[in-house]
């Protein structure tokens, strides 16, 4: 049966980040979309010029009369921008029983806007943290979730993936985008074990969007696979060749997006040949 999945995130125009980007990741690999608007962000590949909040009510009601109607298989979450927010959503997942829920704590954009008010982040680490199966942190975020010592190396990755795993969900996937070097390295702790995926870093602008489009990946994938770690690599190798495929595509002059269609396209011939 195909899933059906449900984003409840913000809206990026610009079609790299967000709900829209969630709705691609989705489609690419073989699960319905369907999507909650929980803010709105007036953005581009260069920057975010503004962000206006959707009423908590309202976010509300929009996931009660989809659960009211159809079968929601897994939910992820990206940008709430509120405590309000963070917790009629937490609110409403409790209410509708949802269970396989990756929780991407979005805070600050890849240009440096705030999405997330401070006063949110407790929220976020009191009612939803404790719902998710899989939370996908990267550096900045995890700093800021353990409140504490940054995270420079691959041995202050192991000891933090640890400590977010004692805020409750079930799997942590840290992630290294923000660190240097050849290689881009995830660690994975269920609190049992740890596992790293390595890819190699690609020299490319086009990095808008790639945590959201991996969590939206892992959240399509999760219905399609018993063990979530399955899931996991799968949704890693996906986003690792739409960041290797990006060059294909020209959008805007700042992070460009992720090619999400990267398998399905052919490269088109060019105008005129046959
Ligand atoms: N240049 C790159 N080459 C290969 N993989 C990358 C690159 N940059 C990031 N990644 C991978 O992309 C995923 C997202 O990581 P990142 O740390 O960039 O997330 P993020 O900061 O949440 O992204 P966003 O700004 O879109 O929210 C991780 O799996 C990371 O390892
Ligand atoms: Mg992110």
């Amino acid at each position: 049966m195909i899933p059906n999945v449900l984003s409840i995130a913000g809206v990026d125009p610009s079609g790299g980040a967000g709900l829209l980007a969630d709705l691609k990741a989705f489609s690419a690999l073989g699960a319905y979309g369907t999507g909650v608007v929980a803010a709105l962000t007036a953005q581009n590949t260069q920057g975010v010029t503004g962000v206006q909040p959707v009423p908590a009510e309202f976010i509300a009601q929009q996931i009660d009369t989809l659960f009211a109607d159809v079968r929601i298989d897994a939910v992820k979450l990206g940008m709430l921008g509120t405590s309000d927010v963070v917790a009629t959503v937490a609110a409403a997942l409790r209410r509708h029983g949802v269970r396989r829920l990756v929780v991407d704590p979005v805070m600050v954009s890849k240009s440096g806007h705030h999405l997330l008010s401070p006063d949110a982040v407790a929220a976020l680490k009191q009612e939803l943290l404790p719902l998710a199966e899989i939370i996908t942190p990267n550096l900045p975020e995890a700093e800021v979730l353990l409140g504490g010592a940054p995270i420079r190396s691959l041995a202050d990755m192991r000891d933090a993936a640890r400590a977010l795993h004692q805020l409750g969900p079930r799997i942590v996937m840290l992630k290294g985008g923000h660190l240097d070097g050849p290689e881009s390295v995830d660690v994975i702790d269920d609190g049992v074990t740890q596992t790293e995926l390595r890819a190699v870093r690609i020299v490319t602008k086009n990095t808008h969007g790639t945590g959201c489009t991996l969590s939206a990946a892992i959240a399509a994938l999760l219905p399609q696979h018993p063990d979530p770690l399955d899931a996991i690599r799968a949704a890693k190798d996906y986003l690792t060749a739409a960041i290797a495929a990006s060059g294909r595509l020209s959008v805007g002059s700042g992070h460009g997006p992720v090619h999400h269609f990267h398998d399905l396209w052919q490269v088109s011939p060019s105008p005129g040949r046959r």
